[in-house]
């Protein structure tokens, strides 16, 4: 391990730094299912971290879901679904996850890091161009890093700034990529002006309904349903590993982008298909998220009682409109403080400090599940009360 390009690697002494202070908020080991309370070190935890949003990751239906597949299938499609990983399960969760959007036509991919990087990758090339929001989610960014094509950012949800990049590119091809929810804000994408600009200069819209999916929408549809432009959308991402329980990553739109991407994108074809046991528990998940509405709206009453309590308690909650309450606390100090003592106080939440975030503007970030109870959420208010108090956030 003598080589030079390692140095870096022997060098790196800042998570040793924070773990020795005990602010390191990082990779903790959670020994039990995923729900409202979990267990680390042997303590019981009430989560405010989770994209959890309906509580399904932990339904005895959705489990029995996810073994009935595995006893089916196997353990793993053993190949990407380009060769010989592709079972039929796929291609049902697919059609009924296009029935569910409204869409003709889905490509499930393994993660939704994979779907985001697979399908911009392969819909923009060279010459052409990507207009994105500047706090759209990493996986965009580097969807478009592996393209060809090029991209131009605009200022976050600021539609002047969207009309400007569009102006000026308006001789090429473009495609403009927000998320439907922004994941460390929890503010929603302008959809309708996004849509007006779109079809003035032309371009193309994708959305990353990552967190709107089974969120949003009179039926959970996502941000389109929310804004009743579902139309507007030419082609919806949504991930597997929120409000469906799961893991992997949609991509739908008409038959011919999907027959295109599905075709084309090398992170569906160079990697193994979805195991069986994930897409079993989508498809269990997608068929809950029908038959059980009332989990979307315990969810949204969670979010809007906790959006109202932090308002009163004083807390800067930004422009969050859904279940992700992110909470400014300052400096990145203050946030790894406060996540340490809501963590000894039986508060699980994640600290966003910079550089993810701006010097001085680092946040707790919250996210609400359906199955949170009235209890859960006291709880974690009096805790954020005593804390934001001691530590002068609030
Ligand atoms: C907006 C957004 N898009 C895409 C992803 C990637 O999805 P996954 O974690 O399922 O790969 C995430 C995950 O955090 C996300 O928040």
């Amino acid at each position: 391990m003598n080589a030079g390009i390692f140095k870096k690697c022997f060098e790196f002494k800042r998570v040793e730094e924070l773990k020795r202070l005990g602010f390191y908020p990082y990779f903790n080991r959670v020994e039990s299912a995923q729900g409202p309370e979990v267990t680390i070190d042997g303590a019981k935890k009430i989560v405010v971290c989770s994209n959890n949003y309906l509580g399904l990751a932990n339904h005895p239906k959705v489990i029995e879901a996810s073994c009935e597949a595995a006893r089916r299938y196997g353990t793993s499609g053993t190949g990407s679904r380009f060769l010989n990983g592709n079972i039929d399960l796929h291609e049902k969760v697919e059609k009924k996850f296009s029935a569910f959007v409204g869409k003709e036509a889905s490509i499930l991919f393994t993660t939704g890091h994979h779907s985001n990087l697979g399908a911009l990758s392969s819909l923009v090339g060279k010459g052409e161009m990507f207009i994105t929001d500047k706090l759209d989610h990493a996986s965009i960014i580097d969807g478009c890093r592996l393209s060809f094509g090029e991209m131009a950012r605009f200022r976050h949800n600021d539609m002047d700034d969207l009309e400007r990049q569009l102006k000026r590119y308006e001789d090429k091809e473009k495609l403009i990529v927000v998320d439907g929810v922004f994941s460390m804000e929890g503010d929603i994408a302008n959809l309708p002006e996004i849509a007006k600009l779109a079809k003035k200069y032309n371009a193309g819209v994708f959305v990353d309904d990552a967190h709107s999916l089974g969120v949003l929408g009179k039926t959970g549809k996502g941000t389109g349903e929310y804004f009743n432009l579902e139309d507007e959308v030419d082609v919806l991402m949504a991930t597997a590993s929120k409000s469906l329980a799961s893991v992997g990553g949609f991509i739908s739109s008409n038959k011919e982008v999907i027959e295109y991407i599905k075709n084309t994108a090398r992170t569906l074809i160079f990697t193994a298909s979805l195991p069986p046991a994930c897409v079993g528990a989508i498809d269990m998940a997608l068929d809950l998220i029908v038959q059980e509405p009332e989990r979307r709206e315990k969810l949204l009453k969670n979010s809007r009682k906790m959006l109202i309590e932090f308002k009163k308690l004083g807390f800067n909650t930004n422009n969050s409109e859904t279940p992700i309450i992110p909470l400014t606390v300052g400096s990145d100090e203050t946030a790894f403080k406060m996540w340490r003592m809501l963590f000894d106080e039986g508060v699980f939440a994640s600290p966003v400090v910079s550089p993810a975030v701006p010097q001085g503007q680092a946040i707790i970030r919250t996210s609400y599940m359906a199955t949170h109870t009235d209890e859960h959420l006291d709880f974690i208010l009096e805790k954020f009360a005593k804390i934001g108090k001691k530590l002068g956030v609030i």
